[in-house]
């Protein structure tokens, strides 16, 4: 399986921290925003990686990351010149994912909880096999309005998904993490641009709910979903992060997730410590290589 982080838009809702440098790039407590959704794709165990972003951010964004051989990654890059929509990534995507099944994350999504890996497994699984077509994450939010809201009959099974609906069918969002088999990019390109001109993500799961074929699996207290679009979303977000790591829990390390994955090796792990040893960043890497090498 493939996967692609979208690192794009105009971030036009962080202006000005968004002026001149790109919003997957601000720091969130002590790593950069992309960082954390990349995490979320590597403990699904992907390790063939896009990024599409705009081109001012793309080179950016590359320096940071390189070819992703430092982590065990293999990282491409692409350039989205315009915000066409969410969905547009598997249009942009299309060569890269050649027929590949994906995962799909927003680059401006924090996953992180103990029960994440197994319920990122269990999608990537169900994607693999055949048993559906997409695996979407739900979540209970106080503010559905924001977000892609699933509407449930009286089993529950889903009936609609709607893109920021003015009357929420209920409090279900659906979070910015999508798993698809390798239809997506023929899903894709039967989308049609929205009222407001753009690709839907929503548009191209509803296609795939009239094949009856998603499913939604709801995210649990185990698991943390935070968006960091606005300034106090990404506030919240880097407090979050902050209270994590002071309980011991490193959200979006992604050296130590390489390591623990078996994508890279101690050695690897230490040697990314020691360019970073003036950090508290990197001194966990070396104290986190030595203990796992031990
Ligand atoms: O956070 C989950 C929500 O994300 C979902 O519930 C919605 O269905 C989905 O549409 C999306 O809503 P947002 O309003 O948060 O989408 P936004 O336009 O902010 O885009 C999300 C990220 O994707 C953001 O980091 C910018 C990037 N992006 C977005 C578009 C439209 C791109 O890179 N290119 C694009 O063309």
């Amino acid at each position: 399986m493939k996967g692609i982080v979208l690192a794009g838009g105009t971030g036009s809702r962080l202006a000005p921290m968004t002026s001149v440098v790109c919003k997957q790039l601000l720091p969130v407590y002590d790593k950069p925003m992309i960082y954390y959704p990349i995490s979320v794709l590597m403990q699904a165990g992907i390790t063939d990686l896009l990024i599409i972003s705009t081109p001012a951010a793309l080179p950016l964004i590359c320096e940071l990351l390189g070819d992703g051989s430092r982590l065990g990654l293999s990282v491409s890059y692409a350039e989205q010149e315009e915000p066409r929509g969410i969905a547009d990534a598997f249009l942009v995507g299309e060569k890269y994912l050649s027929d590949s099944p994906a995962a799909l994350i927003l680059g401006d999504n924090l996953f992180a909880g103990d029960e994440l890996p197994a319920l990122l497994w269990g999608a990537r699984r169900t994607v693999e096999s055949g048993a559906a077509g997409a695996v979407l994450f739900g979540r209970e939010v106080s503010d559905p309005r924001r977000y892609a809201v699933a509407a449930f009959d009286a089993r529950g099974a889903v009936t609609d998904l709607v893109e920021k609906p003015a009357d929420p069918p209920s409090a279900c969002a659906v979070t910015g993490v999508y798993f698809y088999d390798a239809d997506v990019v023929e899903m894709a390109r039967r989308v049609r641009p929205s009222a407001r001109g753009e690709l839907e993500i929503t548009d191209l799961n509803r296609f795939y709910l009239e094949r009856g074929d998603v499913r939604l699996v709801g995210l649990g207290e185990g698991c943390v979903w935070h968006d960091m679009g606005t300034p106090a979303s990404l506030l919240e977000a880097g407090h979050l992060v902050r209270a994590w790591d002071e309980r011991g829990t490193r959200v979006g390390c992604l050296e130590e997730i390489a390591l623990r994955m078996g994508f890279i090796d101690a050695d690897t792990c230490a040697a990314a410590g020691l360019r970073m040893k003036s950090s508290p960043y990197g001194r966990h890497l070396l104290e986190f290589a030595t203990q796992w090498a031990g």
